[in-house]
């Protein structure tokens, strides 16, 4: 069975995804442990608890130092002995040390075709703002192993999404999620539970 911690920073419509997932029996042999928020008042928390999923705030405010931060994170995650983490929205840059520990077995839902429109800044609706203002045609969404850099690590999955004329960048964010994200987080979670793209 794999252990499955999930960090999340927002509305949790990615966690919301795996938690239907492993309900559905589309995700096999994985569970989802504990999820851990930077934000309190994070929904995806709410979503945590109505599925009976332990959650767990670990804020940097409540540490003067960042380092400080970084040992309450990491002693959170090995409190629930993760075999498998996931970043879904999770906005906190990750600790080196963490990336160390755990190398290989981080894994992130970034909204773009990786390369395009990812790295520092592209993060959220900015991603979608940016496709917009260049005008690709096709956008979507890439399942990535996480590593020092920032969405720089190995490539495990991809879904392409038409852009319409007249999209917003709130109307092409959700075609993404509905189209891309929340297919292919649960499906690259379900083959990595069997033993696959890692
Ligand atoms: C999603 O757009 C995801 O691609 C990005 O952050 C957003 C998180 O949304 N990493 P949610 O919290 O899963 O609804």
């Amino acid at each position: 069975m794999l252990r499955v911690v999930v960090l999340v920073s927002g509305g949790g419509t990615n966690l919301q995804a795996l938690i239907d997932g492993v309900q559905s029996g589309r995700i096999e042999d994985a569970q989802i442990v504990g999820v851990i928020s930077n934000n309190a008042g994070a929904f995806a928390l709410e979503r945590a608890r109505r599925a009976g999923i332990p959650g767990f705030c670990v804020s940097p405010k409540e540490y003067a130092e960042r380092a400080e931060f970084h040992r309450a994170l990491l002693e959170k995650l090995a409190g629930l002995e993760p075999d498998l983490i996931v970043l879904a929205g999770f906005l906190v840059n990750i600790p080196p040390e963490m990336v160390q520990t755990y190398r290989g077995r981080i894994i992130n839902i970034h909204p773009s075709l990786i390369p395009s429109f990812c790295g520092k800044g592209y993060y959220g609706l900015k991603v979608h703002e940016a496709a917009l203002a260049r005008g690709v045609k096709v956008t979507g969404a890439t399942v990535h192993v996480v590593d020092e850099g920032t969405d720089t690590g190995r490539i495990l999955l991809q879904k392409a999404v038409e852009v319409k004329e007249g999209d917003t960048p709130e109307i092409l964010q959700r075609r993404v999620m509905e189209e891309a994200e929340w297919q292919i987080l649960p499906e690259a979670v379900a083959r990595i539970a069997k033993g696959e793209l890692l």
